[in-house]
């Protein structure tokens, strides 16, 4: 997979556990829709498009989780994903993947490697 390399897209501390936080990478023509999930001092990220319909999965901003904070959450139609998979496990794209991103922290800076913006596509 094409690379264009690992960029800073939230600080550490900006994100509860559990939490997420959204951001929007890359340049101005191709930028890359994605959000992080932080759970139990683990740190997972996302292309933020649904595998579904295509739409973004948040229901707020930086909003992506179930209630009870125990799964991702689609705002479209309600499909459930396993946070640390990514993997649907109910609704629509039952089976589906959420498209992962390549994460680390950095002191304490979260860096995402970011695909090249053909392969966000789902
Ligand atoms: S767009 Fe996500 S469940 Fe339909």
């Amino acid at each position: 997979m094409k690379r264009i390399g690992k960029q800073q897209v939230a600080l550490l501390t900006d994100i509860a556990d559990p939490g997420a936080r959204e951001f929007e990478s890359g340049s101005r023509d191709d930028s890359v829709p994605g959000f992080v999930v932080r759970k139990n001092g683990r740190v997972f990220a996302y292309v933020n498009i649904c595998p579904h319909a295509g739409r973004s999965l948040n229901w707020g901003p930086d909003r992506f989780l179930t209630r009870d904070n125990g799964l991702i959450m689609c705002a479209g139609h309600g499909a459930l994903f396993e946070i640390d998979s990514g993997l649907c496990i109910a609704g629509a794209c039952l089976g589906a993947r959420l498209t992962s991103l390549e994460v680390e922290v950095i002191d304490g800076r979260v860096l995402v490697g970011l695909p090249a913006p053909a392969e966000t596509k789902t």
